[in-house]
């Protein structure tokens, strides 16, 4: 009994490795896993070997055949490996034995081969050769590691190219971590996943080639929550590399509680500009270059989901640079940019301090649609963005926030989405605000919202 019992278990664990086994998706490395394609940049062979649709599976990762890889493209298996393993795959890995310069070489002298411990424990990191690092960076312990790391890595170059990268590698890092930040759950932890960096020099160019990748929202699902009306990745990577960009007034605040004086990828990638260097940010499908002559954008064939910013530098001990010049020069462009910037923003916005206005209990119906008529209709007739400032109100009414925006809303239609900017408001407030905007722009809305407006005038004259 007890045998037929065990034979019975034993068919049914050999059906389901077949079935497990017919599942298992073999995904095979390019002989060539490589952005360097004759002294220019090309993403696409390497971002088209990521497939993102794997779910539930056994991933077979096969590095034989992969006879010319690059360092940094083979650090975007990392995370692309703790993206599968969070997508419940299993996944196991095809090494090539024979040679050398093999990409299953790489991978192991970059210590790749011990990617899912280092994704489950936080303490611990790559075991990668000194002249090849792999850092995993997900706390400030990890940071530390990884800008000290790069700072030794460069130390012949002179002390103006350790401060700069340093620099550059910090902004990247933090963006990494803060925006581009995916939490996951393992064994009912929550844990990070951490953002990757790894550089290498390249003795004959005399170059070093720097990755930093992260696999979290990206830049346009990011920056969108603060300027909805992006129109697609292109623009968001083009958006983020201006100063002071982080947005205060979107529909959602992805900056409340944080301190972000949107410099950073300005800095960085105006820095970059000044030295004898190229940096490419790819986020999604698209990818921005910037270098000393050029800035330009182009969309992918495929899409890396999250970000990674690749950047190539010649070092050079003989070029004198200095990095707090460089430093107070790029400051000063940003201060003068901004402010030409805020200048033609404040020509075309309509500010209404709502506190000031009405009290922190904004609730006289009266009063606003007073006002709406005074200066709203008029700004929106003059095609003038609505900046409405909830700093320090406390409470306020359907009836009111209706009465004073329902007909503005209306008269731009779908235009509000992107002309109406609201900020500091409380979540309630905030809630009401939402419903109104929506309500006023979709069709059926619009009719109950006129029947509103005509009874607010009879109330008005
Ligand atoms: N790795 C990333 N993932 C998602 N979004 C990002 C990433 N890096 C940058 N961004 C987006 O680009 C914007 C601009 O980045 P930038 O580093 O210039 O400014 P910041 O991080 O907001 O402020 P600061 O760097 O001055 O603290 C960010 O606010 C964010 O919306
Ligand atoms: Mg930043």
């Amino acid at each position: 009994m007890a045998d037929s019992k065990g034979s019975l278990q034993d068919q049914l664990y050999a059906v389901k490795r077949q079935l497990r086994t017919r599942r298992r998706v073999h995904i095979k490395l390019p002989a060539g896993f490589s952005f360097n394609r004759g002294g220019s940049k090309n993403f696409d062979p390497v971002v088209d070997f990521f497939d993102w649709s794997l779910k539930n599976c056994p991933v077979e990762i096969d590095f034989t055949g992969c006879s010319s890889a690059n360092y940094q493209s083979l650090a975007l298996l990392v995370p692309y490996c703790w993206h599968l393993r969070q997508a419940g795959c299993s996944i196991s890995f095809i090494y090539d034995k024979k040679s050398e310069q093999s990409a299953s070489h790489m991978w192991t002298i970059m210590g790749g081969r011990g990617v899912f411990q280092v994704l489950s424990d936080s303490t611990v990191n790559f075991k990668s050769a000194n002249v090849k690092p792999l850092i995993a960076v997900r706390n400030p312990a990890d940071m530390k590691t990884a800008l000290e790391s790069a700072v030794s890595y460069v130390a012949r170059f002179g002390v103006e190219y350790q401060r700069t990268l340093r620099y550059v590698l910090a902004e990247l890092l933090y963006n990494a971590n803060e925006h581009g930040r995916r939490d996951f759950k393992w064994r009912n932890r929550r844990l990070i996943t951490p953002a990757v960096l790894q550089f290498s020099w390249y003795e004959q160019a005399n170059e070093i080639g720097i990755i930093v990748a992260d696999i979290g929202v990206g830049i346009h699902a990011h920056l969108s929550q603060a300027y909805p009306s992006i129109a697609n990745e292109e623009e968001a990577l083009r958006l983020a590399v201006q100063p002071e960009i982080s947005g205060t007034f979107g529909k959602h605040d992805p900056y409340s509680n944080r301190n972000n004086a949107g410099m950073g990828l300005f800095l960085s990638s105006s820095i970059v500009r000044r030295l004898r260097a190229d940096m490419h940010i790819v986020s999604g499908n698209a990818v921005l270059h910037i270098s000393p002559n050029d800035l330009t954008s182009h969309t992918l064939n495929s899409r890396w989901n999250g970000t990674f910013v690749y950047i190539s530098m010649r070092l050079d001990q003989s070029y004198n640079f200095a990095y707090d010049q460089i430093m107070q020069e790029l400051r000063e462009e940003a201060k003068s940019e901004v402010s030409v910037r805020q200048k033609e923003e404040s020509e075309h916005r309509h500010y209404l301090h709502i506190y000031n206005f009405f009290g922190k209990n904004a609730e006289d119906k009266q009063s606003a649609i007073s006002y709406r008529n005074r200066h709203l209709l008029k700004a929106v007739d003059e095609g003038q963005v609505l900046v409405l400032d909830f700093e320090d109100v406390e409470t306020s009414t359907h009836s009111f926030l209706n009465a004073l925006l329902a007909s503005p809303i209306r008269r731009m239609g779908m235009a509000a989405y992107k002309r109406i900017k609201i900020t500091r408001a409380l979540p309630d407030i905030r809630e009401t605000l939402d419903y109104i905007l929506d309500d006023n722009t979709s069709p059926d809305g619009a009719d109950i919202a006129k029947y509103d407006d005509s009874d607010d005038q009879q109330t008005l004259f």
